[in-house]
């Protein structure tokens, strides 16, 4: 006989890690499997009298484009962790942030967005929305709040952040920016893919919606692609309705249950993350081969205070950007001695990732000046013993300067 039992995961009572273990998980009625198993079916048994069926509904299981049960559990157990009423889960991150501005902007509309940006944002705001869809974007220092205010214009429907921003760190003031967007009528919306919670969670400062790659912190082990929205349950039905149903961008069950399982060690991993990275970001400091260190732990970082305020003590991410002392070759150098990080794109990773970004491109005008000059490695921190990490940057910058 198959045990079952009531819903116990309210996250209102609950701590962190253990909605990260329990939320959006259930005991399998067929088998009784304590782990919601792995639904790879696209379609869902209907009633004797399908009649009342929604076929674009997105609450029960009916089509895997709508509602499987991966993607279901997976949803719960986000908006769980982030603080919201509903979620929606996406084919990657990129899917996500898609799935947001194709939903809540429309010919004619404007839109202001932090000048430093994931590179698909910037791209969608400065070519594809404007070329197809005449949505007009202005470009702003999000760290100056007068400057955010000018921007507004009466048809502006959204402002767009990143928490910490890929890949300058700078850190946005979350609750500022939401009064600024309420007081000109736009939503809101963060790219937390650098924050994910319980490190932080944007809602509680009054964001509209939250924004992560799964593929990220929150699958955590570089094997699964996903993205997701948290926010409202008004406001994630209509993405739900609109981009989900009817664009169908939707998260593979298989990943959604890779995702899940990845999530589970999600406050744990954090810890580790946020401890390693303050650890090599002091290291790096103080050595003086290094030109510059971007990290908002540094008592230098431009946002120090306004991260410490903000992320509560927790920790400042585990993403920072350096360079060493020298020309883009002096970076290559540097990056082939590296013996336990490795070099490839990506973040949020069990492995530390390192990639060399360049100093040129559109995006860079924006950037601190020694961005401009030296270029930077992006240094996303793993779960590797930080001693060991030291001590292959140490061993990497000794073979460099030898
Ligand atoms: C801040 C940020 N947002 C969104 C994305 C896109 O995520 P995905 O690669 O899952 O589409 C990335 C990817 O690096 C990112 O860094």
């Amino acid at each position: 006989m198959v045990n079952s039992r009531p819903d116990k995961h309210d996250p209102l009572t609950l701590k962190d890690s253990t909605l990260a273990v329990h939320a959006g998980n259930t005991i399998d009625a067929g088998t009784g499997a304590i782990r919601t198993p792995i639904v790879m079916a696209n379609s869902y048994a209907l009633p004797e009298d399908p009649s009342a069926v929604s076929w674009s509904g997105t609450d029960v299981p009916l089509y895997t484009r709508n509602s499987g049960v991966n993607q279901l559990g997976l949803q719960a157990k986000l908006a769980a962790l982030d603080g919201g009423e509903d979620a929606v889960v996406l084919a990657s991150g990129v899917a996500a942030l898609h799935a947001v501005f194709f939903t809540y902007l429309r010919s004619g509309d404007h839109v202001v967005v932090a000048d430093v940006s994931y590179e698909a944002t910037w791209r969608l705001f400065t070519e594809l929305l404007p070329d197809k869809y005449g949505i007009e974007a202005t470009f702003v220092d999000i760290s100056d709040l007068a400057a955010v205010a000018a921007a507004i214009r009466p048809n502006t429907r959204i402002v767009h952040t990143e928490a910490i921003a890929n890949p300058t760190t700078r850190v946005a003031d979350i609750e500022a920016l939401a009064t600024i967007a309420h007081q000109g009528g736009a939503l809101l919306v963060v790219d937390s893919t650098f924050t994910p919670p319980p490190f932080y969670r944007p809602l509680a400062d009054g964001a509209d919606l939250v924004v992560h790659s799964l593929t990220k912190y929150i699958n955590g082990h570089g094997d699964a692609m996903g993205g997701a929205v948290i926010g409202s349950r008004k406001l994630i039905q209509l993405i739900k309705a609109d981009a989900m149903v009817d664009v169908g961008g939707v998260i593979s069950p298989f990943n959604a249950w890779l995702i899940t399982r990845g999530s589970v060690t999600l406050p744990l991993r954090l810890r580790q993350h946020l401890e390693s990275a303050q650890l090599v970001a002091e290291f790096l400091d103080s050595d003086p081969r290094i030109a510059f260190v971007a990290f908002p732990g540094l008592e230098s970082h431009p946002q120090h205070e306004l991260a410490t305020r903000q992320f509560a003590g927790r920790g400042y991410g585990a993403m920072l950007a350096f360079a060493v002392a020298g020309d883009p070759e002096t970076q290559n150098r540097f990056v082939a001695q590296l013996r336990v990080i490795t070099s490839a794109v990506s973040l949020g990773h069990d492995e530390s990732l390192i990639v060399h970004v360049g100093s040129s491109g559109p995006r860079v005008a924006a950037y601190p000046a020694p961005f401009r000059e030296f270029g930077h490695l992006r240094f996303s921190v793993g779960l590797e013993d930080p001693l060991d990490l030291i001590a292959d940057l140490r061993a990497a910058l000794d073979a460099t300067f030898a």
